[in-house]
């Protein structure tokens, strides 16, 4: 089975999916978008308001924010995978709930097996806290993990701020976070070659 089939059945699946009691109150579930071969993929936490009207991720003020320092990392949104660790709004945009988080993980484990990402970048705690242990990550906080590859023979796994977290520290955070994504996206061009986006590793150096 071609990688964008193998996607769009693991879609398929979120979309009737009634696994977590955050299904009666969805108005969309949100899968996650990008090419089907993208090499980095990015993990959030949880649809908020605007992804549950309009079924896709990061699209409020966090995922415009997320857009921005993307494209100051040197990549457009339009060449990762973004998803989150849940696909449904939890209430309010209350936390997660373990079960919730854990009826949810293989969607997100299988989306990582399709897309074959180079770099999976986790952000924030809630996606560094559900991967955590099945990746056997350092322990820390994100202050302390993050900015490294952890190398997990498919693929390697970086850990940063969430954007919504960046919004409320924008002067420490925000270069902090578009370091990360430097970080991520010269490995991916290491891996995949130069061609991938036009980028030369000499633009990542230093
Ligand atoms: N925050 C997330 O973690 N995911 C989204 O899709 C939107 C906001």
């Amino acid at each position: 089975m071609k990688v964008n089939e193998e996607l769009s059945r693991i879609r398929a699946r979120i979309m009737n999916c009634t696994a977590c009691p955050l299904h009666v109150g969805r108005k969309n579930p949100v899968p996650g978008e990008g090419p089907a071969d993208a090499p980095l993929l990015l993990v959030g936490e949880a649809p908020g308001r605007e992804e549950d009207e309009t079924g896709r991720p990061f699209v409020g003020m966090a995922g415009r924010l997320l857009t921005e320092m993307l494209k100051e990392a040197g990549v457009p949104r339009s060449s990762v995978y973004i998803t989150s660790v849940i696909k449904c709004r939890p209430p309010g945009n209350r936390n997660p709930k373990k079960g919730e988080i854990e009826a949810c993980r293989g969607y997100l484990l299988e989306q990582i097996a399709a897309v074959r990402p180079e770099v999976v970048v986790l952000m924030g705690n809630v996606a560094l806290n559900s991967l955590k242990e099945v990746w056997k990550l350092p322990g820390g906080n994100i202050g302390e993990i993050s900015g490294e590859l952890y190398d997990r023979g498919d693929f390697k796994v970086l850990v940063t701020y969430h954007p919504a977290g960046v919004l409320r520290d924008r002067r420490r955070k925000r270069p902090l976070f578009v370091s990360h994504i430097r970080l991520a996206v010269k490995e991916a061009v290491k891996k995949r070659g130069e061609g991938w986006l036009g980028l030369r590793l000499e633009e990542f150096e230093g």
